[in-house]
C-alpha cells in the first residue's frame, strides 16, 4: 500500500485574523464543513490503497491534530504521528517519516494546508505517481498554471513517462520576471506540493545532495522513542539541522524527477483572494458572506464575520474578514501582504 504522510507545519499567516498562530490554517474549516486537514485526512480514507496516515507535526498542534483525526469520516483507521522537536521545514519532516518506512514501501506526501474539489482525480494521480516512485523518480503533482506566481515551485516538462513526463528542470519561487515567461511558455506546471517516493530512494537522494542533513535524521531516528503510536524524533540531532525545504534540498538538483500532471481543482488557499476563488457558492456579483452581512452594490466582495454585522456599500474587489477582536479589509492585490501586517506578525 501507498503511505500517506501529512505535514503539519506552516502558520498561515497571510490568513490572518481568523488563522492564528495557536489555530493555523490547516486547522480550520475555510471552505466546508470540514478542516483542511481533515480533508487531507480523508482524501486518503476509505481506499485499501492507501495505508493509515502518518502525520508529521510539532508539539504544539498535537491536540488539535487528536481531536480532528478522531471525527467520524477516518476514526477507526489509526495513524502513526512523528512529533518534531522544532520546525526544520519539509525536508527533514519528510526525511523522518521516510526513515520510520521500509525502504521498498512508496510514501505519499501530502500538504496538510491544500483544498482539491476532485478526489477521484487525486486519487487516480496519486496511482499513477505511486508506480512511477516504485522505479526510482521522485514524482510531483503538476499543476497548470493561471497566473505568474512566485510563491510556487516550477515544473518543466520533459519527455514522457508513463502516467506523466520527466521534469527537465524544477525551479522553486522565481522571480516575477522568470515566472512570467514560464507561464508563457505553456511548458511549464506549478508543483503542487504534493509527492511521491520510494522511502530508500528519497533518502539516498537526500544524502547525495544534503549529507549532514541526512547524517543528522538518521541519528534522530536511531535515537529516538516510540510512545504508543507516537514517535518522538531525538531533539538534539534534530534541532542541528540546518533547515531547507525538499523543493531546494532534493527536487532541485536531482536526476530523476519526474510529474503527473494532475487536473484536480487544486488550490493552496494562499490568501484571502485565493479562499474566495476556491469557495463554491458565488453569488450573483461575486460576492461571498458569511455571517450577518449586508452589502448594497458591492461585486467580488468576500465578508466574512463571526460577531459583528458588516455593512458595505458599493465596493468591488474587497475582503472583509472580523474574527474576534480582529477586524481586517483588504484588496485582492493586498492579501497578499496581509501576513507582513503587524497585527499578523505580533500575535
Ligand atoms: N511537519 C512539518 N514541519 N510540516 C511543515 C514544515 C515543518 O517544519 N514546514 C512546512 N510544513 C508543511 C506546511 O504546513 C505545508 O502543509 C507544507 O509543509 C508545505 O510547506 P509551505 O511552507 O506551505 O511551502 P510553500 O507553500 O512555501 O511551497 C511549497 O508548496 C507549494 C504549493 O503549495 C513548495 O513545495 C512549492 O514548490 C509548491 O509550489
Ligand atoms: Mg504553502
Amino acid at each position: 500500500p501507498i503511505h500517506p504522510v501529512i505535514l503539519c507545519g506552516g502558520s498561515g499567516t497571510r490568513l490572518w485574523p481568523v488563522s492564528r498562530k495557536d489555530k493555523p490554517k490547516p486547522f480550520l474549516p475555510l471552505i466546508g464543513e470540514q478542516t483542511l486537514f481533515e480533508e487531507a485526512i480523508g482524501r486518503v480514507a476509505g481506499d485499501d490503497r492507501f495505508a493509515a496516515p502518518i502525520v508529521v507535526a510539532g508539539e504544539q498542534h498535537i491536540d488539535l491534530i487528536e481531536a480532528q483525526i478522531a471525527t467520524p469520516s477516518t476514526a477507526g483507521r489509526g495513524h502513526r504521528l512523528i512529533v518534531e522537536p522544532c520546525a526544520r521545514n519539509t525536508a527533514p519532516a519528510i526525511a523522518l517519516a521516510a526513515a520510520i518506512l521500509p525502504a521498498d514501501d512508496i510514501m505519499l506526501v501530502c500538504p496538510s494546508d491544500h483544498h482539491i474539489s476532485d478526489e477521484a482525480a487525486f486519487r487516480a494521480a496519486a496511482l499513477a505517481a505511486a508506480d512511477l516512485a516504485a522505479d526510482d523518480w521522485l514524482v510531483s503533482f503538476g499543476i497548470a498554471p493561471t497566473h505568474p506566481e512566485t510563491g510556487y515551485g516550477y515544473l518543466h516538462r520533459g519527455d514522457p513517462l508513463p502516467g506523466g513526463y520527466r521534469i527537465a528542470r524544477f525551479v522553486e519561487k522565481p522571480d516575477i520576471e522568470r515566472a512570467r515567461s514560464y507561464l508563457d511558455s505553456g511548458e511549464y506546471s506549478w508543483n503542487g506540493g504534493i509527492f511521491a517516493f520510494r522511502a530508500g530512494f528519497l533518502l539516498e537522494e537526500l544524502r547525495a545532495y544534503r549529507p549532514e542533513m541526512a547524517d543528522l535524521v538518521a541519528q534522530a531516528v536511531s535515537q529516538g522513542s516510540d510512545e504508543g503510536s507516537r514517535f518522538y524524533p531525538s531533539a538534539a540531532p534534530f534541532g542541528a539541522i540546518e533547515g531547507d525545504s525538499i523543493d531546494y534540498a532534493v527536487m532541485e538538483n536531482t536526476a530523476r524527477a519526474a510529474m503527473v500532471p494532475a487536473d484536480m481543482g487544486w488550490s493552496d488557499i494562499g490568501n484571502w483572494a485565493a479562499l474566495h476563488d476556491a469557495m463554491p457558492d458565488e453569488q450573483d456579483e461575486g460576492n461571498i458572506t458569511r455571517g450577518t452581512v449586508d452589502l448594497d452594490n458591492c461585486t467580488k466582495v468576500m465578508a466574512l464575520t463571526d460577531g459583528p454585522r458588516i455593512s458595505a456599500v458599493g465596493l468591488d474587489d474587497v475582503c472583509i474578514v472580523v474574527s474576534g477582536d480582529e477586524v481586517l479589509v483588504t484588496t485582492r492585490e493586498g492579501a497578499q501582504r496581509v501576513g507582513k501586517l503587524p497585527g499578523a506578525m505580533d500575535q
